[in-house]
């Protein structure tokens, strides 16, 4: 589904910021590329994208060839994914419903599929409450989840996200990632992931490939049987094998209350002894 084929990016500068990369991505794998600022990540992205097109080598998604891709397909194949970036994107002067049915309306989707297919997806990511709420009035975390929406609407084959949680809390980065996992896991969407938050990466247990220097070096397939769970890292912190402030930065699916009653059950226990 995603193929890249020895492919080397030169911009015009004179920087190479791809050095024969190769990888293929099957359909409903999620994929995270790491690699330090200035590795090419963006550049993999942007590829894919075609925005960018390889100096060398060969990139091939969804059957396209996206070196030999008229320019008039374009539109039609950006179609096909959805996009997520790290500075969200929205629309200010457009509400939180208005921003995800725009991506709808530009590509003539018909008026009562939109009026489906919007609040679906706000109830989905938990944003229904949101909907007349303009950018700026809600948080960041909010905000990016608006941008999962609008990426999810069309029913994207592939979503692709550029850091999307570089400008979020840890803790809603990991609402984000899960949310992306369970999109992957539910609707077998193929999700391509750029981070540089490496204990993200390792918490979740998928495959990672590593850029450095326009070059991949390590490409690694995860182990899902060894996925933690929220519930199995609550186990772990009650257990006193992580602390607090990971539990908390880990799971969404662990209230602060939650804890806080795990703490004091601890002290209960513990004054029993
Ligand atoms: N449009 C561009 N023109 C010239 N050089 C670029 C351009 N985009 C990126 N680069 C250079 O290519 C290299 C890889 O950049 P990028 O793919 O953005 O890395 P990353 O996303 O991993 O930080 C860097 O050295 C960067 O300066
Ligand atoms: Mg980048």
């Amino acid at each position: 589904m995603i193929e890249f084929a020895n492919v080397s990016k030169n911009y015009k500068n004179g920087s190479h910021a791809l050095k024969n990369v190769s990888f293929k991505i099957d359909k409903g794998e999620f994929v995270f590329i790491v690699g330090s600022s200035g590795a090419g990540k963006s550049t993999i992205i942007k590829t894919i994208l075609r925005e960018e097109v390889p100096s060398a080598g060969m990139a091939m998604v969804n059957g396209y060839n996206l070196n030999r891709m008229k320019r008039r397909h374009i539109p039609k194949y950006r179609r096909s994914l959805g996009v997520v970036f790290q500075d969200f994107r929205l629309i200010p002067n457009l509400n939180v419903y208005d921003n995800v049915a725009f991506a709808l309306r530009v590509t003539n989707v018909v008026a009562r599929d939109i009026r489906s297919r919007v609040p679906y997806v706000l109830k989905l990511l938990d944003l229904a409450h949101k909907a007349k709420s303009m950018p700026d009035q809600i948080s960041g975390g909010e905000q990016q989840r608006v941008a999962l929406a609008r990426a999810l609407v069309n029913n994207p084959s592939i979503i692709i996200a550029d850091e999307p949680t570089g400008n979020i809390d840890p803790e809603l980065s990991f609402e984000i990632i899960d949310l992306l996992s369970e999109i992957n896991s539910q609707a077998g969407t193929t999700i391509l992931m750029v981070t540089h938050e490496h204990e993200l990466v390792s918490y979740f247990n998928k495959r990672v490939i590593t850029i450095e220097n326009g070059e991949l070096i390590s490409d690694n397939r995860g182990d899902e049987s060894e996925l933690f769970t929220g519930k199995e890292l609550m186990e772990d912190y009650g257990r006193g094998l992580v602390s607090k402030e990971k539990a908390i930065d880990f799971s969404s699916k662990t209230p602060r209350a939650l804890i806080e009653e795990y703490e004091r059950q601890r002290r209960v226990a513990g004054g029993r002894k």
